[in-house]
């Protein structure tokens, strides 16, 4: 087994902010813009904001501090991370789950993911086409009505945004995002202030906006709020699969862990702060629902764009950026399992890549045809795709994070780990006694409370 992993040919990247970069694009994407809003109004707004920001806090940075130190530490891909480390030690064996959760995780995440990121591509042409011009904000929700309930439509861009994550991830990295992600990233961090500035000047609603995602309903802290803010935080940080231990591996060895895993999970919760803020006054202005489900972004953003001058061109640029934002994730999704597909098998990138997307493609029509009501199936009284997303971000992902902090904090040699994080013995024993303890005390009630 060899040590190179397929993202680039070089070892390390070659810039320090390459890895802030990519793990940053990794973590911002649908998870933020399109996820966090929903579930913050379907929650009940602030009750949910504050559980997220604090399991962001309390497990998400320690996490994301362990997974990228794992991957520095061995520069493997992660299934071999985990078991060179698990030969080192003598470990068990039956470590090397954390790596094939991780790919499942990521196959079927990006399954239903690339749905979504669909839809945004489906937007940003009916938009730019003129398609939305002119209607009522009632006819802007029968439009989201229209396009959920044709498979045909949304399997042509579902089949478009894969095959953009096949070209990208066939080329590597390297070649492919490196460059495009430094000018886009702040494009639509651009757009999002522009569209800022419209939730705050233009619709009237802002401070209802506001205080509807920061003051805090304590009758809204239920259980099921407590699994889904834990569950958010995994996702939207990208945690539990593996996938920054991946892009660990490339992480120069002068580059501060610490640093970046703050960075980048303070830029990943300002994007959703942001979102949200967008959103939220739309909603209330346009006598729109906050708990409206997952066409909440859509619905919204499309209502205002109908009415902002040069709204066609926004609209344009706001959906093309987050399919944009959404494919800089989605090639983190993949990149666990293909990895492996290039490690085990002779098959060529090229190859392996069309054949792993084909069946995320594939699986991905489940989700389709769940929304148009083709695929009627349905168990607890969830349908495919939330039983998928249900299961990916509520039990797998803790799942992995839980796992990948019980190797971190008690497998693997402290001095590894010390050596890794260069943090002071003070700020140090902190993490460690966050990695040992407290994520996976917190992360095992919250599973065994969302299981049973
Ligand atoms: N974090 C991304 C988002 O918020 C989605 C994502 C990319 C992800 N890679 C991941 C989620 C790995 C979980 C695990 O949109």
């Amino acid at each position: 087994m060899s040590g190179q992993n397929p993202v680039t040919s070089t070892k390390t990247w070659a810039n320090r902010w390459t890895f802030l970069l990519a793990a940053a694009g990794s973590a911002i994407g649908l998870g933020n813009i399109w996820k966090f809003p929903y579930i913050a109004g379907q929650y009940g707004g602030g009750a949910f904001v504050m559980l997220y920001l604090i399991c962001i806090a309390v497990m998400g940075i320690p996490l994301l501090m362990a997974e990228t130190a794992i991957g520095r530490h061995t520069r493997h891909s992660p299934l071999n991370a985990i078991r060179q480390l698990t030969n080192e030690l003598g470990a068990s064996k039956l470590w090397s789950m954390i790596g094939w959760m991780g790919m499942l995780a990521g196959f079927l995440i990006l399954s239903f993911y690339s749905v979504i990121a669909g839809w945004s591509l489906s937007y940003a042409w009916q938009i730019v086409s003129g398609g939305f011009t002119g209607m009522t904000t009632d006819q802007v929700g029968d439009a989201f009505g229209g396009l959920v309930s044709s498979a045909d439509r949304q399997i042509f861009w579902h089949s478009a945004f894969m095959i953009l994550t096949f070209a990208i991830t066939a080329r590597g990295i390297h070649k492919g995002l490196e460059k495009g992600l430094q000018v886009m990233m702040p494009a639509l961090f651009a757009l999002l202030l522009i569209m800022l500035g419209y939730s705050m000047l233009e619709t009237g609603q802002f401070m209802r906006g506001f205080e509807f995602m920061f003051s805090v309903d304590f009758s809204k802290v239920t259980g099921e709020a407590v699994t889904a803010a834990l569950g958010q935080a995994f996702f939207t940080l990208s945690l539990g699969m593996c996938a920054l231990m991946a892009y660990g591996a490339y992480m120069p060895a002068n580059n501060s862990i610490p640093r970046t895993a703050l960075n980048v999970a303070a830029l990943d919760t300002l994007m959703a702060i942001v979102s949200g803020l967008i959103v939220f006054p739309i909603v209330f202005a346009y006598g729109l629902e906050p708990s409206a489900g997952p066409g909440l972004l859509f619905v919204s953003l499309t209502a205002a764009f109908v009415h902002m001058p040069m709204g066609e061109i926004f609209g344009f640029l706001f959906f093309v950026l987050v399919a944009i934002a959404a494919l800089s994730s989605a090639i983190s999704l993949v990149e666990p399992a293909l990895a492996w597909l290039l490690e085990r098998t002779p098959l060529s990138r090229t190859v392996a890549t069309i054949i792993l997307c084909a069946a995320i493609w594939f699986v991905g029509l489940g989700t389709v045809f769940a929304f148009s009501g083709d695929f009627t199936f349905t168990l607890f009284g969830k349908n495919f795709f939330d039983l998928l997303d249900y299961f990916t971000s509520n039990i797998l992902l803790p799942l992995g994070g839980l796992l990948i902090s019980i190797f971190a904090g008690w497998v693997i040699k402290r001095s590894t780990m010390m050596n890794e994080l260069g943090l002071s013995v003070g700020m140090f024993n902190l993490w460690r006694a966050m990695i040992r303890v407290v994520v996976p005390v917190c992360v095992l009630v919250v599973v065994i409370t969302t299981i049973f």
